[in-house]
């Protein structure tokens, strides 16, 4: 009778050890940066400045003409239904020399400055 119940106990550890182990994956989540997901508003100051800072400020920052939000948001307004500049340049649109200059962005980078450039170019 004892043996019964100590096999029992055992078995209840083993089943909770596993069920723990399931219970501990919790997924992860960042609410402050945008990771491709189009429902999420893309912010300059935690997706787009990162991304000008890594990519752009090499060459740009020596005059400073992609130093601010003032500076960037110059670029991301487009004429007569064309493209941005902005826009145009770091996909490499016909008319525009493409940025940045001898490499480019990832497709994930330019997502999110296309998507930061459709929700209005905000400096949020
Ligand atoms: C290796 C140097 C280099 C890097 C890195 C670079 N650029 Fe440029 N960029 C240039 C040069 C040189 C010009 C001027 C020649 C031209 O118009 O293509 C220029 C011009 C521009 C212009 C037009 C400026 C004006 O006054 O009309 C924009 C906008 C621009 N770049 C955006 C970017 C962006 C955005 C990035 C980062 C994703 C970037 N560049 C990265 C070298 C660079």
């Amino acid at each position: 009778m004892r043996f019964k119940f100590w096999i029992i106990g055992v078995c209840i550890a083993c089943f909770s050890c596993v069920y723990n182990k399931k219970e501990a994956v919790t997924p992860s989540s960042n609410n402050n940066v945008n990771d491709g997901n189009p429902t999420i508003p893309v912010s300059f100051k935690n997706d787009i400045s990162p991304i000008i800072q890594n990519n752009c400020i090499s060459c740009h920052g020596i005059y400073g003409d992609l130093g601010s939000y003032t500076n960037v948001n110059k670029y991301t307004t487009s004429t007569s239904g064309k493209a941005s500049e902005l826009e145009g340049r770091i996909k490499g649109m016909e008319g525009w020399n493409k940025m940045p200059q001898g490499g480019s962005l990832s497709q994930l980078e330019i997502n999110k400055i296309t998507q930061w450039i459709n929700e209005g170019a905000k400096d949020n």
